[in-house]
């Protein structure tokens, strides 16, 4: 693993108090990866796979509480057919192995987004890797899955009216239409990483990337490894993060 074969001065920014607690990655780039081979897209998402149980197990290794990664878009579905069947059945092969692997693992997963549209099949593994979830702790990587942020937040709106309108809540705050949220208990990403050369969220964790710091790189998703997550994270221990403070 790259980190450990890092000098003990280089490695100040893990040992200080700045190593992220939760991380979130716009998985970006396995398409041209898999053109650059000459391989079809559905290829670079399979290698995407791979790199998200690869980078998901080094930060747990790490000592962060979680990961996030958005793999498949509230507008992903404007996709080809054959590559949304391929995406959904990776996602469904992944969760397969992860319910049985989960508790050697020490991976909990949590699935963010608007299950509803989603196979039958899909769901039944998303319920029973919820409840293995919920017997364990520690650290959890969360897949964002026909997931908007706008989507949400327009979500979290209506069930947060009607809760005001017919008595439920006073008022609407901050902390309250958090609350409503896919992401209600987990803490704000501090760091969110895209790579693919592409400089802009497309509608990822709209709300809870308020005060996120960004990081961006040329390299494709499946490419990424354990070396360039150091890159980030000795970037991220460099930043100032002041919320709007001085
Ligand atoms: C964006 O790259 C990637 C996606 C829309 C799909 C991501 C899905 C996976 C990595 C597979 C399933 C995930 C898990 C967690 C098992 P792109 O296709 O837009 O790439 P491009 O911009 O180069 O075309």
């Amino acid at each position: 693993m790259a980190l450990f074969s890092k000098s003990k001065n280089e490695k100040a920014w893990q040992a200080g108090n700045s190593l992220p607690k939760h991380v979130a990655i716009i998985m970006d780039g396995n398409g041209r990866w898999a053109k650059k081979r000459g391989l079809p897209r559905t290829a670079g998402h399979s290698a995407g796979a791979e790199t998200f149980r690869k980078i998901a197990t080094y930060c747990k290794n790490l000592g962060m509480d979680y990961l996030t990664v958005y793999a498949f878009s509230t507008e992903n579905w404007k996709r080809p057919k054959e590559e949304v069947d391929a995406i959904m059945q990776l996602l469904e092969k992944y969760l397969v192995e992860a319910i049985e692997k989960m508790e050697r693992d020490g991976i909990r997963l949590k699935i963010l987004g608007d299950t509803e549209p989603l196979s039958d099949k899909l769901k039944a593994l998303i319920e029973r890797t919820d409840s293995i979830s919920h017997e364990l702790s520690g650290f959890q990587a969360n897949i964002c899955l026909n997931y908007g942020g706008r989507d949400e937040i327009i979500k979290a709106a209506r069930k947060y009216a009607r809760e005001v309108s017919e008595g439920r809540a006073n008022d609407i705050d901050e902390k309250g239409f958090a609350a409503y949220m896919y992401s209600d208990g987990i803490p704000d990403p501090d760091l969110i990483i895209r790579p693919s050369g592409e400089i802009r969220t497309s509608n990822f964790l709209l709300w809870q990337s308020a005060y996120s710091e960004f990081y961006f790189t040329d390299v494709l998703w499946p490419d990424f490894d354990e070396a360039e997550l150091d890159k980030a994270l000795e970037d991220y221990a460099k930043r100032s993060r002041r919320y709007g403070g001085v």
